[in-house]
């Protein structure tokens, strides 16, 4: 049997998606009752990483462990990949020795070209294009604190980026309506757009994004890579931060999320981290848990 990837969340039906993130919250209570599980004993994932991270590695090394099996790093500097030999044969070659792999890296091709060579599951950590495992986390995080988000209104304020493609994919896969708020020139991919143009607003205005929102979500100005543009984007996005006067627009029950690394003072003012609807740290955790959940799904082929 192929295997089954996950480089975006296109690869799951609607109600696999539901089913992953509810096992999540299962696992998570599970853990938290400090009840063992051995689910993947003897398995290994591979963790190939040529963008830094913090949230992501610890998460899939620390799920693995939890469940009974082990993750590998493999950083580009001392693996023969950093110095140049082709993705298809790396991808052979590791997935014949491993059960899983999980790639960050820039172009969202390197893992579909991975995929397509490898025997074993594929999971994109994050691409110039996608972040779907952070996406897995965020469902989880606002079906714990509001139940189902099917019909809500979501206002991604910011950076048309790999996670504002996300969420357009959510939007459409979990059923909410995103509203995007972001300067000119910065728009999300346009053909993404068009396609999603059932489920998705972009605007110019934040407030206008945020009025009687269930969810605001916002992520840096600059990604990984952008580093060279960090001052011009400071300029652009200079009016795109989400503070209190965007949390006064929304719905009084407006749950606030971020992926993190946050830039306290750009894209999200110091005070709103801790605010009191802000879920930024239970949701950096189900990074943890929701990912669990991805690997069974994937090595296993099932949700116990
Ligand atoms: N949110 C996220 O993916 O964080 P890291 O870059 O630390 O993995
Ligand atoms: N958009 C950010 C997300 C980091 C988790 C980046 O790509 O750097």
């Amino acid at each position: 049997m192929a295997a089954r990837h996950f480089l975006t969340l296109n690869d799951m039906t609607t109600t696999e998606l539901e089913d992953l993130v509810d096992h999540g919250t299962r696992l998570r209570n599970e853990w938290r009752q400090g009840t063992t599980r051995n689910s993947l004993q003897n398995r290994v994932l591979a963790m190939i990483f040529e963008k830094s991270s913090t949230r992501t590695r610890v998460s899939f090394e620390a799920g693995m462990t939890q469940l009974g099996g082990s993750a590998m790093f493999l950083s580009p500097r001392d693996t023969q990949l950093g110095r140049g030999e082709p993705i298809e044969d790396s991808a052979i070659v590791i997935s014949s020795m491993v059960d899983a792999v999980m790639i960050r890296t820039f172009a969202h091709e390197t893992v579909e070209s991975f995929a397509k060579a490898s025997r074993a599951p594929v999971i994109n950590a994050l691409t110039d294009e996608f972040h779907p495992c952070q996406l897995l986390a965020d469902m989880q995080t606002y079906r714990e604190h509001r139940g189902s988000i099917r019909g809500a209104t979501v206002a991604w304020i910011g950076d048309g980026n790999n996670m504002c493609h996300s969420y357009i994919n959510a939007a459409q896969q979990f059923g909410f309506h995103l509203n995007i708020a972001t300067p000119e020139g910065y728009e999300p991919n346009a053909e993404l757009l068009k396609a999603h143009s059932s489920c998705v607003t972009v605007m110019r205005e934040p407030a206008e994004a945020a009025r009687n929102a269930n969810l605001l979500v916002t992520d840096v100005w600059a990604s990984m890579g952008q580093e060279d543009e960090q001052k011009a984007r400071e300029k652009a996005f200079s009016n795109y931060q989400i503070n209190q006067v965007l949390m006064d627009v929304a719905d009084k029950d407006a749950l606030l999320m971020h992926c993190l690394p946050a830039h306290r003072g750009e894209e999200i003012s110091a005070d709103m981290i801790e605010h009191p609807n802000s879920v930024i740290w239970d949701e950096a955790e189900n990074r943890l848990h929701a990912q669990k959940a991805l690997l069974e799904f994937l090595i296993l082929n099932r949700l116990d």
